[in-house]
């Protein structure tokens, strides 16, 4: 069928229309820990289908710098003032709801309703960032002196965390050898906080009932409690951060018997200018704040590697600092940090401050057990802090092992406390040392290939010759003394982890 020009010209007015039909303030709500949070969509739709407004969560604000819309249907891409630059969100409307989705995470829709079909105003420019002097040097706290090992509720609970999650870890903790095998901080990640009382002291959510009786639950049991916060006004999640209350919430922790801060960018960068002295004083405004608690609490810088943080991590009193953006359970994202992202910077690690190449996804499902292995072998050879992000009140046998495996650990928290490199490379074969305090070495023989392939270690690449006592880490068993060179057949993916006798 031919459209008369008429139809045309209505067909396009009918499209502009379901386009125009977007404009307007939409709201969410995200409640389920006793908070209830908002996020508002402001669309502003034109005759071309152009789209501009913005969107606000609790911790960030997205301008809309591009969009179009047709139909029901639309896209946008915001802009921060502060985190990653941009991101594309997607959408549909359907009467007086609307679903939006982040590009690359299509099946967390998040469901809005209209508050009002109004031109929304556009939003006010943002305020003037905080600039900071470079703070004087933290006094080391004398903790960490090997990398913490632990537990830490995000990678498998995210929100879902709450107080008797974190009871039963504790209990299975105790159970399954975990803690007999080094792993003592059970951490509280995001989404733990509440709101602040009328004189700002900082109280958990409907998740957490009483802080103190929990921390006293888990000292019972010889584990440690762990808290997390921001330096900003909200968390990642859109929780209460420690902005302007840095002092008050250390004194809150310390109270409650918190072992452990993990402190998280977040929306600090909306507040504070993003250059390294200003960072470096908001970091060490915790650190001092910490120290003045009068309880022994690790501190965990986490800001993603920005801004040389190995050069200042332990100035500001940091006793461990995340290298890179957050890992996920898949082997691109492991294999990424753990081989890619953290040579160079072993000269920042040993005893008391270590780099963090983010927590342990074994046991999470979305790796094999040949990858876990690579991972909790490859994080030890980089004196990576150990804490396990996995639900371990179910954890299998097999996981069990590979997260307690003595002499893989006792690599982790040797005290001389050097921090592994790659000593050689051949294609996807991957040669790691690190130097031991008996004058030892721990080597890894990893093969990042998709088949099965031999892996050799050179005496020569680790800096030793002669003849040495090898013994497989998790074979559990001799090799008896090698002289020259030592080579495995590595499955892909896979590990070989010796330790090589003075
Ligand atoms: C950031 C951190 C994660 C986790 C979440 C919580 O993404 O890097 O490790 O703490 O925030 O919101």
């Amino acid at each position: 069928m031919k459209l008369s020009s008429t139809g045309i010209a209505i067909a396009a007015l009918c499209a502009v229309a379901g386009a125009q039909n977007l404009t307007g303030r939409w709201t969410a709500r995200i409640a389920g820990d006793g908070l209830t949070r908002e996020m508002v969509l402001a669309l502003d739709v034109d005759a071309s289908g152009h789209v501009a407004g913005y969107l606000q969560t609790p911790q960030s604000e997205d301008r809309i710098v591009d969009g179009r819309a047709s139909g029901s249907v639309f896209w946008f891409i915001g802009e921060r003032d502060a985190g990653p630059p941009q991101r594309i969100y997607g959408g549909e409307a359907q009467g007086e709801k609307l679903q939006l989705f982040a590009a690359g995470n299509r099946a967390q829709k998040t469901e809005f309703a209209r508050v009002s079909a109004d031109r929304p105003q556009p939003l006010p420019p943002p305020p003037p960032k905080v600039s900071l002097a470079a703070p004087p040097p933290v006094a080391p706290n004398g903790l960490a002196q090997t990398p913490p090992m632990g537990w830490n509720s995000w990678n498998k609970f995210q929100r879902k965390v709450d107080d008797q999650v974190v009871r039963e870890i504790a209990d299975a903790m105790v159970k399954d050898g975990m803690r007999d095998a080094g792993y003592l901080y059970v951490n509280i990640d995001d989404t733990w906080e509440g709101a602040r009382d009328a004189s700002g002291v900082l109280l958990p959510n409907a998740k957490f009932p009483d802080m103190r009786a929990l921390a006293d639950y888990v000292h019972r049991k010889g584990l440690r409690l762990g808290i997390y916060s921001s330096p900003g006004p909200k968390t990642c999640a859109g929780y209460e951060g420690s902005y302007q209350h840095e002092a008050q919430d250390a004194k809150t922790w310390a109270e409650w018997g918190i072992d452990y801060l993990k402190y998280d960018w977040c929306s600090a960068a909306r507040v504070y200018a993003p250059d390294q002295a200003t960072m470096q004083a908001a970091y060490a405004k915790m650190g001092t704040a910490l120290l003045a608690s009068g309880r022994s609490i690790v501190y965990s810088l986490c800001q993603y590697g920005m801004l040389d943080v190995g050069e200042w991590g332990a100035k500001v009193g940091g006793n461990l600092w995340r290298t890179t953006d957050d890992i996920g359970d898949r082997w691109v994202s492991m294999q990424n940090i753990g081989f890619n992202l953290q040579s160079g910077r072993e000269k920042y690690a040993g005893p008391g401050h270590w780099n963090d190449p983010d927590m342990l996804e074994i046991g999470n499902g979305g790796m094999s057990d040949t990858e876990y292995r690579t991972h909790m072998s490859l994080w030890s050879l980089l004196a990576a802090p150990l804490l396990a992000g996995n639900d371990l009140r179910d954890v299998t046998p097999g996981i069990l092992e590979i997260l307690t495996n003595k002499e893989v650990i006792a690599v982790d928290q040797d005290p001389l406390g050097k921090q592994g490199t790659r000593v050689s490379r051949q294609g996807d074969a991957e040669v790691w040392a690190r130097p031991l305090a008996d004058g030892g070495y721990a080597v890894g023989l990893f093969n990042r290939g998709a088949a099965e392939a031999k892996v050799t270690a050179q005496w020569s690449d680790i800096g030793i010759s002669g003849a040495h006592a090898v013994r497989d880490l998790w074979a559990h068993a001799g090799r008896g003394a090698v002289s020259g060179a030592y080579s495995a057949t590595v499955p892909s993916h896979g590990v070989v982890m010796l330790k090589i006798a003075k």
